[in-house]
């Protein structure tokens, strides 16, 4: 996709929407859009193909097990996309965040070809260029720069960690959850997971990759997220994620939930176009309250 390199860097904007790390309720983390390209309008080819895919992303992610790509359209009106659900959420819980993230982009991008927009539990992006099965170090870590950890834990937390990406990649769902015994009371939860259109190597260059950029942020704090386009991790001190999830067992089927799937309504008009100044670059905006995001 065509993404600048900005995610490496400290976030300046900072939202007061209520996010918080000591929660695992299901926000949205950020959206990037590539530069509006105004000829993207309502009836257009692209936009009908759009609409298309976002429609199957939604009909068709719960049956596949919370990962679904699809490309619709021809030559210069392709549009591919891909939608990943967090391993551990409900089948219910994927799709509702499914509409919910597109639904946000469609509001966030009206005018943009190339869009990724990060939840919790889910990360949709579609472009007119291919991006399937290319691996993307690009990625962003949300935490809070005083919550430090208790010294005894920070020799073990990172290592930790490093031990959960190693291991993420031989799964079948390249997704993997880990407990750290810090002692009898104190506990660490780590969650791991890459989007499945890459291999199991790249899975875990991805996730290391992430863990050399961002160890002098996370690597001495109690709570920390990072979101990234083909990898993702998440560390805490208490059980954020769901037990059991009907998403990845091989008993999934299509649940009711699906049809919640009322039909996407693409709007775009002229009062949400954003400013030229903005036009000019990748338009991104990142949530947080506090929390800060590198
Ligand atoms: C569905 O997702 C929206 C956000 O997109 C959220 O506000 C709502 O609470 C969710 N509904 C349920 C039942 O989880
Ligand atoms: C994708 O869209 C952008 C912006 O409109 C355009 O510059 C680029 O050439 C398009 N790429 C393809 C493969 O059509
Ligand atoms: C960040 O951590 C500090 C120290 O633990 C805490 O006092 C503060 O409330 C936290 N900020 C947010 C936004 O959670
Ligand atoms: C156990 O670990 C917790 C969390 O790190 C810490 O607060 C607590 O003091 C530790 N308890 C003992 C007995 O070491």
């Amino acid at each position: 996709m065509q993404i600048l390199n900005f995610v490496t860097f400290l976030f300046v904007l900072v939202y007061p929407n209520g996010f918080s790390l000591a929660d695992d309720t299901n926000v949205q983390t950020c959206f990037q859009c590539s530069q509006p390209d105004y000829s993207v309008n309502e009836g257009t080819t692209f936009q009908n193909n759009l609409k298309t895919l976002l429609d199957s992303l939604a009909s068709n992610v719960v049956d596949n097990h919370g990962f679904y790509q699809t490309i619709v359209g021809k030559k210069g009106n392709k549009v591919y996309g891909s939608i990943l659900c967090r391993g551990d959420i409900s089948s219910y819980d994927c799709s509702n965040c499914t509409l919910g993230a597109i639904r946000d982009a469609l509001n966030d991008c009206p005018n943009s070809k190339d869009v990724s927009i990060w939840f919790r539990w889910c990360f949709l992006s579609y472009s007119n260029e291919s991006f399937f099965g290319v691996m993307e170090t690009t990625a962003f870590a949300i935490t809070n720069d005083t919550d430090f950890d208790d010294p005894s834990v920070v020799p073990e937390g990172f290592p930790f960690v490093t031990g959960l990406a190693a291991a993420a990649p031989d799964e079948p769902f390249l997704f993997k959850t880990a407990v750290l015994n810090v002692n009898q009371s104190g506990k660490r939860y780590g969650m791991a997971q890459c989007t499945r259109d890459i291999s199991g190597m790249d899975c875990r260059s991805c996730l290391d990759a992430q863990l050399v950029n961002f160890r002098t942020v996370v690597g001495n704090k109690r709570r920390w997220e990072v979101y990234g386009s083909n990898c993702f991790m998440w560390y805490n001190d208490y059980q954020f994620y769901f037990s059991a999830s009907s998403l990845l067992s091989a008993a999934s089927r299509a649940s009711s939930c699906t049809r919640l799937i009322i039909g996407i309504v693409i709007g775009v008009t002229a009062t949400f176009l954003i400013s030229d100044s903005l036009a000019a670059i990748h338009f991104y905006r990142c949530f947080m309250s506090g929390d800060v995001m590198y």
